[in-house]
């Protein structure tokens, strides 16, 4: 009996292994490939086989499958560059396509089920047009990356895996007097398609505007240390081995924090430079990144980034976070409990200002546990802003753009204000809760000014243009109105209303920004509501503007060309001068026909927050908002939070 069930099962295993290897051949696995882009640039996702529970992604973000590209890629390019993984049924590819008409680098991951099912879609879409074109023109990856190798000259999975990683080690803080020897001498590197060593014309790297880096060998260029300046790499994953062909397709999240000021300027002279102003904030980068391996070391890589908000994770197989990320406290001296105004006006400023020493948490009153999100992503207290914020404005001076304001039934302090990092200014959102004196949650939401003179050549790095760009002008003092406590009309007593009901305000606004209609939203009668987007007035009421009413100057896009108004977080409601903060993700899938030039139609999402004041009888009088472009989908953590509590 036990006999027969042994033969039984083994057959059962010859026949899955049959199977598996009938639909993980690399001809089957390159097919699936061609089947998904050929179903994506026909905009029909029911042509691809794909599992019931299939998960999508552009950008890291998670999409219902069928949306986001899927509506707007057109005309895949010529070069593509496969790596296939039999053993694993993983397959990827580097190409180029068009989204609505404009040419981008893409890469995909495809996981397919023994079945012949694709269970998981991992997509990038890097906006670099020159690149994109660049690839066009090499037409096809170098004959050495498709070449078979002899099975007797292979290196095992587990040793090329190990060798890729070599590479991001080096980078990790690179360290000049490391051990270089991993990398053939010959080794070369294609970054957006473009040869970035051993390049004997002068042409200059990166947002750094070094000559001589790129002229510079793979091994040459980690020992002059330059790479210093990524502080973290994590969520490696060499998740695609083409044994066959001796090549790893990886991915991973490259952190920059701040913290690191200068890099050497090149390897000859020695000397050092200040790190450009793009790195003057925190940032993450995920790169795609393939390596081919050969007997002398790593002899080809060939990379794309995208940039995703500091401290993003992978979408899939994510290094865990840290249990006790976020808990740094060391003072044994509490808060009042209850806070009132004055505690938590003292708490906010509390955190403002370690922040600008550089503090990991010390002499902060935290919570064990204590939250701290950035642009809507968990990171440690001591990172991001820790490391990058120079200064902030103080409510109530002269030429202040700063704002703060409390609620104490729910003891929360925020901070509305211009800060700057570095040469960098930006508007921070800063929510602080307390909880039996010590700060629980830590909240900022930061939009930087991202287009500011010779930086500009990095937006294929971080993303496209917006409707109407925050770019750094300075912003002068706030409106005086904003830190006057509630007036009505005639010396009445402002209405007696909770955070909770001014929170229930805002969201009839978000209803209307989602209805594009103003219909029933509170605002000040006629020319009363002024708004400002991202530092500029436009010349219309804050009732046509939420109608989208056309003519309106300058157009900012977020009233008649957005879809869904999601993740809506009030952040502090202040009851007594009559101050909201809130964010909200307000998505534009750019599918509809938009009066906009056609590199400015890109599908995202807007990160936007906002501070009202309400005055008289709780109608809105001043919004400002400031805007940040997120890839298409962006949810805040603490949103995903809500979800599962
Ligand atoms: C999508 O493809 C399916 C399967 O071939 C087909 O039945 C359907 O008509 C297509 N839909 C569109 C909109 O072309
Ligand atoms: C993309 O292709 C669709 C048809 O598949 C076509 O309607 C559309 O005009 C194309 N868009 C661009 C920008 O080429
Ligand atoms: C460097 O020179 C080569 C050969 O002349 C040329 O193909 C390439 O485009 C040049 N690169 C740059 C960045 O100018
Ligand atoms: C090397 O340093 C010298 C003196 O500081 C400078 O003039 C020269 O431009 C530098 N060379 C390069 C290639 O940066
Ligand atoms: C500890 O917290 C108290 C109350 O918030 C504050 O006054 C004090 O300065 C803090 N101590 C240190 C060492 O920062
Ligand atoms: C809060 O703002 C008021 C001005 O409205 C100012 O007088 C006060 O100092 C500010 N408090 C803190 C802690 O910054
Ligand atoms: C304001 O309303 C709260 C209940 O919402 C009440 O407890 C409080 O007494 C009221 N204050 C005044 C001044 O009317
Ligand atoms: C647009 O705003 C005006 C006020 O400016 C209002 O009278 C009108 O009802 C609004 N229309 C819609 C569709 O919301
Ligand atoms: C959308 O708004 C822009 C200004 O932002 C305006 O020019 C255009 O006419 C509006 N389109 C529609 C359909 O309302």
């Amino acid at each position: 009996m036990t006999l027969i069930y042994c033969l039984f099962f083994i057959a059962w295993i010859w026949v899955l292994r049959a199977s598996a290897q009938e639909t993980r051949s690399r001809q089957s696995l390159e097919g699936a490939i061609t089947t998904f882009l050929t179903a994506l640039t026909s905009h029909n996702s029911s042509l691809l086989p794909v599992a019931p529970d299939v998960e999508y992604t552009e950008n890291t973000i998670s999409l219902p499958f069928g949306s986001g590209l899927w509506q707007l890629a057109n005309n895949t390019g010529p070069y593509r560059h496969d790596f296939v993984d039999v053993e694993t049924g993983q397959v990827a590819t580097i190409t180029t396509l068009e989204e609505n008409g404009i040419p981008v680098i893409y890469v995909a991951r495809l996981k397919v089920e023994s079945a012949g099912q694709i269970s998981q879609i991992e997509t990038y879409i890097t906006r670099d047009t020159a690149g994109a074109e660049r690839y066009k023109k090499l037409g096809s990856p170098e004959p050495v990356w498709l070449t078979p190798v002899p099975r007797g000259s292979r290196l095992n999975r587990g040793v090329l895996a190990y060798r890729a990683n070599r590479y991001y080690d080096a980078i990790d803080l690179n360290d000049p007097d490391a051990d270089y020897s991993f990398l053939d001498p010959d080794c070369s590197r294609l970054e957006n398609a473009l040869q970035t060593t051993k390049v004997s014309n002068a042409t200059t790297y990166g947002p750094f505007k070094d000559t001589d880096f790129a002229s510079l060998s793979c091994a040459a260029q980690f020992r002059t240390g330059f790479y210093g300046y990524i502080t973290r790499i994590r969520d490696r994953r060499f998740i695609v081995v083409d044994e066959e062909r001796q090549a790893v397709f990886s991915f991973a999240m490259l952190d920059h924090d701040g913290s690191v000021r200068t890099v050497p300027s090149n390897g000859v002279n020695g000397t050092a430079k200040r790190i450009p102003e793009y790195h003057d904030v925190p940032r993450s980068l995920h790169v795609a990144g393939a390596f081919q391996v050969g007997s002398k070391g790593t002899y080809r890589i060939e990379t794309t980034k995208v940039e995703v908000p500091y401290g993003s994770r992978a979408p899939f197989d994510s290094d865990p976070i840290s249990a006790a990320a976020g808990w740094r406290g060391r003072n044994d001296t509490l808060l009042a409990s209850p806070c009132d105004r004055s505690c938590l006006n003292g708490a906010v400023e509390q955190v403002l200002k370690g922040m600008v020493d550089h503090k990991t948490g010390e002499g902060l009153p935290l919570a064990r546990g204590a939250e701290y999100s950035e642009n809507g992503r968990w990171i440690d207290i001591g990172d991001g802003l820790w490391r990058t914020l120079g200064s902030f404005s103080k409510p109530g001076g002269v030429e202040d753009y700063a704002v703060n304001f409390t609620d104490t039934t729910t003891g929360t302090g925020g901070y509305w204000g211009e800060v700057m990092e570095f040469s960098v200014p930006g508007i921070l959102s800063l929510r602080v809760k307390v909880q039996g004196g010590l700060i629980s949650e830590i909240e900022a939401n930061i939009v930087r000014s991202e287009f500011r003179g010779p930086s500009v050549d990095t937006v294929s790095l971080g993303r496209p243009p917006i409707p109407v760009e925050y770019e750094g002008v300075p912003l002068g003092a706030i409106d005086p109105i904003f830190n006057k406590a509630w007036t009505t009309s005639g010396g009445r007593a402002p209405p007696n209303l909770t955070a909770e009901a001014l929170g229930v305000a805002v969201g009839v606004y978000f209803d209307g920004l989602q209805l594009h209609s103003s219909l029933g939203v509170p605002f000040a009668a006629g020319s009363n509501c002024v708004r400002r987007d991202n530092g500029l007035q436009s010349n219309r009421h804050c009732q046509d503007q939420l109608n989208g009413s056309g003519g309106f100057h300058p157009a900012n896009g977020l009233f008649n060309q957005t879809t869904t108004v999601r993740d809506r977080r009030i952040l502090v409601a202040d009851p007594v001068k009559g101050i909201v903060t809130a964010v909200a993700m307000v998505d534009n899938p750019a599918t509809g026909s938009l009066p906009l030039p056609r590199e400015r139609i890109v599908p995202g999402t807007y990160m936007v927050s906002h501070i009202f004041k309400f005055e008289g009888s709780s109608v809105i009088v001043r919004i400002e908002t400031f805007i940040k472009w997120m890839p298409l989908g962006y949810k805040s953590a603490w949103s995903e939070l809500e979800l599962t509590k």
